[in-house]
């Protein structure tokens, strides 16, 4: 099967595999995972930041660094379509008793003037806004990406308000590789940061939170209390570590392929409004002759996975275990059906 389901259906590489199995390992709830510490302050170190925490999800980071931002009543501000928001399972007010101020966005995408718009007065009848939370890709966006100077007009907005900003990063990656940017340029703007190993950068498990030293220290005891404290976790460290390492660059290959593709669907009398083509994700539209799920559901017959994600869409993502040889044969079936 070529599977466009997801970038989380990877499998570890062999030099991954040998990274795990080489890599020593401790209890890391005593903080004595030597891989589990390395791969914390490398991550830090990548972004200039201070500290970091290693989960087992993205929901995991992203939930606790709402939880450590907040206080229950307060506000959080984010895009409607945004992960922390629809698929996380309600966990803004589960874990942190906090509402949500949703805003409607390009995919994905929101403006300091909206930011700005949408905090509350002080006032008691008001909850606090305190957070400000963006997704870099944005998944429901189609992968898309923020412009940096729109972002740091969003972070001059929340220091004149004096709320935090947290990254959710989980494809932050294919952002840098497709925008040329750097890491450090976002240590500097973000409060805090969370960023996903397990997507396309080909890791089996695991998520960082990134952020200030007291901010992480306050976060592993809400780790621990969400039963997220691991012990020889340092196999699937290793494995982050190694995806780090060896396996950002390669994500211009994917990007790339993404745009193959959807150049075959553009072909196509079946095909409506595909978004806009930046990454690894491919969202679009599929009409006329054939639905979503008669689409999914002939290309499955070809060996060929993708996901109706709505009454209208389908959505395809490239990753690390799709070749060349595999795009093609996909564009091809695309052209025959
Ligand atoms: C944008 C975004 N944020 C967060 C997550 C959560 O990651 P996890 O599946 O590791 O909980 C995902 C997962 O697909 C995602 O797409």
């Amino acid at each position: 099967m070529i599977d466009f389901r997801s970038d989380t259906v990877t499998r570890p590489t062999p030099g991954m595999l040998d990274a795990m199995m080489n890599t020593p390992v401790g209890d890391d709830v005593f903080g004595e995972d030597p891989a589990v510490n390395q791969l914390e302050s490398f991550s830090a170190g990548l972004f200039g930041m201070e500290a970091a925490l290693f989960c087992p999800s993205g929901t995991m980071t992203n939930q606790i660094a709402i939880k450590s931002h907040t206080q229950p009543g307060d506000e959080v501000i984010c895009e409607k379509l945004s992960h922390v928001y629809q698929y996380e399972g309600g966990g803004i007010a589960f874990n942190s008793g906090a509402s949500v101020r949703l805003l409607e966005g390009n995919r994905g995408r929101i403006t300091a003037q909206q930011v700005k718009e949408a905090i509350n007065p002080d006032d008691v009848h008001r909850p606090v806004s305190s957070l400000v939370s963006l997704e870099n890709t944005a998944n429901r966006g189609g992968g898309s990406c923020y412009d940096f100077a729109d972002i740091q007009a969003i972070k001059v907005v929340c220091q004149q308000h004096n709320l935090k900003l947290h990254l959710d990063g989980a494809r932050l990656f294919n952002a840098l590789v497709a925008r040329g940017e750097n890491c450090r340029q976002y240590g500097q703007v973000f409060d805090t940061i969370s960023i996903c190993l397990s997507k396309g950068l080909g890791a089996p498990v695991g998520s960082l939170l990134i952020g200030p030293k007291d901010f992480i220290k306050r976060s592993r005891r809400f780790r621990k209390v969400f039963g997220g404290g691991m012990r020889q976790a340092g196999f699937l460290a290793a494995a982050g570590l190694y995806a780090l390492e060896n396996q950002v660059n390669r994500l211009a290959e994917d990007h790339h392929h993404a745009k193959l593709i959807a150049e075959a669907l553009q072909q196509t009398d079946f095909v409506g409004d595909i978004l806009p083509v930046e990454t690894n994700i491919l969202i679009f539209e599929v009409k006329g002759r054939l639905t979503p799920q008669e689409l999914a559901a002939k290309l499955k017959e070809k060996g060929i996975l993708v996901i109706a994600i709505s009454p209208t869409q389908v959505r395809m993502v490239v990753h690390l275990d799709i070749s060349a040889s595999n795009v093609q044969q996909t564009i091809d079936t695309i052209k025959s059906l």
